[in-house]
């Protein structure tokens, strides 16, 4: 667990350590998150996350996956983000492999038409978000065939790229948390038991948390102590499943700017 910067974690790790990365950034879309201004011009923001996915470039070992959850922006100050984002992101040297529809079924709770029932300005609201997934170098991972955990149900199921999760309901006082089932599903299709898990915006730890249940080892950096704390709490708590090696505990670790 690393309480700091994202880009100054991924400086201090050593280069091919990771097999698999799942984050959803700050969308700089004014969230409140805790101790972390989320309304940057938009050119510096996308600056900044290009610098954060070179980092993460080097440490991914050849082959490990990047898996990018990114939520359509709003309608008024709607910017298509993901292909931007996809473009830098190829742009740096990182595979496209396909893109996930997570959709979130919230459909029931929509109050904005623009104009109801008139082609003059209708609204399309998107009730889903984006995983969009990434390998450095090469397509396959290789791995160990004992230490495959994802069932044949499974397997077909997450393969088809349309996933139907609800969002997570219980925010433990942060604004955007993953659904569990959303990170089993990235975890066990895209790694291998033993393999190393991080999350760079981690928040409540939830990538952590799977990872660690499903026998994977796990790094997880958060900016904010408040959300460090709370993920600390969530992933001490949480066993590895039986027949995986038991994954050990936490520790916390507080990294200061170096600039
Ligand atoms: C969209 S949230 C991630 C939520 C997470 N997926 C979860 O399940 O709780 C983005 C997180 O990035 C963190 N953050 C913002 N700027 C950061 C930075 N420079 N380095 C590391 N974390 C940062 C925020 O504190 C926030 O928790």
């Amino acid at each position: 667990m690393i309480h700091g910067d994202a880009r100054e974690a991924l400086r201090r790790l050593p280069a091919s350590s990771v097999h698999l990365a799942v984050t959803s950034p700050p969308y700089n879309l004014r969230i409140p998150y805790a101790g972390y201004s989320d309304d940057r011009a938009h050119v510096e923001y996308l600056a900044w996350l290009r610098s954060v996915w070179g980092d993460l470039l080097r440490v991914l070992v050849p082959g490990g996956r990047f898996a990018l959850n990114v939520a359509p922006t709003s309608i008024k100050a709607f910017r298509p983000i993901h292909h931007e984002l996809t473009a830098d992101l190829r742009d740096l040297g990182f595979i496209m492999r396909t893109e996930v529809i997570w959709y979130k079924q919230t459909m029931g709770r929509r109050t904005a038409w623009g104009s109801w029932r008139s082609p003059s300005n209708p609204h399309i609201i998107p009730s889903w978000e984006y995983v969009l997934i990434f390998s450095k170098g090469q397509w396959n991972l290789p791995g160990r065939k004992e230490d495959i955990d994802v069932t044949s149900e499974e397997f077909q199921k997450i393969s088809d790229g349309f996933w139907q999760i609800p969002p997570e309901r219980s925010r433990r006082g942060h604004p955007a948390p993953f659904p569990e089932e959303l990170i089993e599903r990235l975890v066990k299709f895209y790694s291998y038991r033993g393999n190393t898990v991080l999350d760079m915006f981690g928040g409540t730890g939830t990538v952590a948390v799977v990872a660690r249940r499903l026998g994977r080892h796990y790094l997880n950096v958060d900016a904010s102590q408040e959300y460090c704390d709370l993920a600390l709490r969530r992933i001490t708590s949480t066993a590895t499943v039986a027949g995986a090696t038991t994954i050990p505990p936490p520790r916390l670790v507080e990294i200061e700017p170096t600039s």
